[in-house]
């Protein structure tokens, strides 16, 4: 139980120190991701954003590729930190893309203010396959 406060908090921390990396001179909303892989190995993303504002991708998506370009497919939980009274949820692609590695991932939705939600994928993005694909 101790470990697994620790752990969260550890992914908090890293979710917090990516935002301050998001490239978001467009929108200036930072938007910070952490994910836990199976190895145990904390990945991390930042939204970057576009002239052509289409282009921009999102922290999630980033933390996502991070870890899959290092070799890592399984995802355990992801956090997302933001500076928004209430914490922000993933977008409709980054709940699709993430739903391609765990459908029902615990996401942890935190503001730099301390609020914090919780989530699951599951919940915020149900029928991932049955959906597209038609199968259970
Ligand atoms: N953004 C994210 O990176 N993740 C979210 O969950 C919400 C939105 C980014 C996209 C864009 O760069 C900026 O925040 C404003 O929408």
């Amino acid at each position: 139980m101790v470990k697994k406060i620790e752990e969260e908090k550890h992914l908090i921390e890293a979710a917090t120190r990516a935002r301050l990396r998001a490239y978001a001179p467009y929108s200036s909303f930072l938007v910070g991701a952490a994910l836990r892989g199976g190895d145990g190995i904390i990945y991390t993303g930042c939204n970057v954003e576009n002239l052509s504002y289409g282009l921009s991708i999102c922290a999630e998506r980033v933390a996502v590729c991070a870890s899959v370009a290092h070799g890592m497919r399984d995802i355990q939980s992801m956090v997302i930190v933001t500076d928004s009274e209430r914490p922000a949820s993933p977008c409709g692609a980054c709940r699709q893309f993430m739903a391609e590695f765990n459908a029902q991932m615990p996401i942890l939705l935190c503001s730099v203010n301390g609020r914090i939600e919780r989530h699951s994928l599951g919940e915020l993005f149900p029928r991932a396959q049955t959906g597209i694909l038609g199968r259970e």
